[in-house]
């Protein structure tokens, strides 16, 4: 493996980024690529160790996708680091991090040609924001082609992105190889997420609402899907604060949910709003 010893570099144009990778492979480099959108914690940075192990050249992508925000969601809000992101991913051992505009990315305005996520991107997460799985996958699209990376990383805790980004790979024949990191959470079982920075200190309790359901959830499996569903829903009796959008139960093959009398490996999504942020999370039981 290379050692780096500079800072990770800051590439803000494609040609640039294409230039420097060209170099790198043309000395036998293998690259391993982390998307992101910044505002980077532990969950990102169990992605970039896990591409060091991979590859020699590790590049983190730090871009707020506009694509992939609805018209009333937080792309302005969204929190924007860059120099912290940096700083970070430089004590990690990251060569490149590519930091595009949005007209680096987007010349034309709006985008003539999307990638379209199907039946599964207008479900769940994308029930409740419409477009946001088209505007991820073009945006993982282009970044793919930018980079050609030999592996791409995610996180499971964006299952339903990850199920789609794998689909896509495979449905277009993309030659990259998905690898995807466990979710990293706080000790008191929060997922980790750059949105959490939203939360007050009285929200930051109440978000512990989604792991519990997820917890009675998984404690239900053996039960069976209704008590499952049950027990999931019951954990958000108690709060006011928070607003319970999806919890279901899905294949992890198709993502569409499981029949009423299922067994086996499954996968249980839940969303839900505290006060004004909203909030995601999965995990993976067996109904029995
Ligand atoms: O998971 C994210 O942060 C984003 O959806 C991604 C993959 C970087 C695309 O904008």
């Amino acid at each position: 493996m290379t050692e780096v010893t500079a800072g990770a570099r800051v590439v803000p144009t494609i040609v640039e980024l294409r230039a420097l990778l060209a170099e790198r492979r043309a000395g036998g480099a293998s690259v391993a690529f982390v998307p992101t959108m910044g505002a980077l914690h532990e969950g990102h940075f169990a992605l970039v160790r896990r591409a060091r192990e991979l590859a020699d050249v590790v590049v983190v992508s730090i871009f707020v996708n506009p694509l992939q925000f609805g018209p009333n969601e937080d792309l302005d809000r969204y929190p924007r680091t860059l120099d912290a992101d940096v700083a970070a991913l430089t004590e990690l051992g990251v060569e490149f991090v590519f930091a595009p505009s949005v007209s680096e990315m987007y010349p034309d305005g709006e985008v003539g040609t999307r990638v379209t996520a199907g039946h599964v991107g207008s479900l769940y997460e994308g029930a409740s924001r419409p477009g946001h799985f088209d505007g991820m996958l073009t945006v993982v699209t282009k970044l793919l082609h930018i980079v050609a990376p030999d592996a791409a990383l995610f996180g499971q805790k964006d299952a339903q992105q990850v199920f789609l980004v794998r689909r896509m790979v495979r449905d277009l024949n993309l030659p990259v190889a998905i690898e995807v990191v466990p979710t990293v959470r706080e000790p008191d079982g929060l997922a980790l997420s750059s949105r959490n920075r939203y939360l007050d200190p009285a929200q930051r309790v109440a978000a512990l609402t989604l792991s519990e359901a997820l917890r009675a959830a998984h404690a239900a499996s053996g039960d069976g899907l209704a008590e499952v569903l049950a027990e999931g829903a019951a954990a958000f009796g108690d709060h006011d604060d928070v607003t319970l959008d999806y919890l279901v139960v899905v294949d992890p093959a198709t993502f569409l949910p499981v029949a009423d009398d299922a067994r086996g490996e499954a996968v249980v999504l839940v969303a839900a709003s505290v006060g004004a942020t909203r909030l995601i999370d999965n995990a993976t039981i067996t109904l029995g």
